[in-house]
């Protein structure tokens, strides 16, 4: 089995952490190590009212933010990469300056002086010439940095067509390669798996 792991922060968005987790899970392939900052849980619960353990449901393994001795804040335990979605500046913020003072910014540096792969969703706007450089410095570390911004040439129709879209390129980062949206030139995309979006919950 593979190895990921999914960081979440405070940034809005955490919905795509969430359906990552749900897409790797449908891969079967992955084993998933999941972290979530203390803000990600308060996020969560603003913008879907569900608590963090409906999440952690999914992760074979759940780390604190805070134990900094986790097995992920090693180089030593191996990793395909890791992806932050949503990635707050924050946190983009204190890996761009090598502050791994939390577990996700240590993880992610481990995974930078591995030269594994690093995905950031960095979830803010506008931007200034601070968040810039630091998204300058990283890429030049060899981070990518990944916005989630939609697409509208696949035509979504659900606010979960727009995240599909979205995890489904930042998967294809790390190597998992799943059809979550139909992708460009290609006929169709199977339908998405799960119903974490419950857009008529009110
Ligand atoms: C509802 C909500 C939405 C937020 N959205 C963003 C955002 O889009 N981008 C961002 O950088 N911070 C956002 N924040 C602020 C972060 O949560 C805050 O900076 C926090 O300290 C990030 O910590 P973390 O990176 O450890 O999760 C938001 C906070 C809340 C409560």
């Amino acid at each position: 089995m593979k190895r990921s792991i999914i960081g979440i922060t405070g940034a809005t968005g955490t919905i795509f952490g969430w359906r990552l987790m749900e897409l790797l899970r449908s891969e079967g392939d992955t084993e998933i190590h999941l972290v979530m900052s203390q803000s990600a849980k308060l996020t969560l619960k603003m913008e879907h009212d569900v608590d963090p353990g409906r999440l952690n449901e999914l992760a074979h393994e759940v780390h604190a933010p805070g134990n900094i001795g986790a097995a992920i804040s090693s180089g030593s335990f191996f990793s395909e990469g890791m992806i932050v979605a949503p990635c707050s500046i924050k946190t983009m913020s204190n890996i761009a300056s090598g502050n791994t003072g939390d577990l996700i910014s240590r993880a992610a540096d481990v995974i930078l002086k591995e030269r594994r792969k690093l995905v950031l969703a960095v979830r803010e706007t506008p931007l200034h010439a601070g968040h810039l450089e630091n998204m300058m410095k990283l890429t030049r570390l060899g981070t990518v940095i990944f916005p989630p911004v939609p697409a509208f040439y696949n035509r979504p129709k659900t606010l979960q067509d727009v995240v599909d879209q979205s995890c489904m390129r930042m998967l294809d980062q790390l190597g998992v390669h799943l059809e979550s949206s139909p992708r460009w030139g290609e006929e169709g995309g199977v339908p998405a798996v799960g119903q974490v979006i419950e857009m008529d919950k009110s």
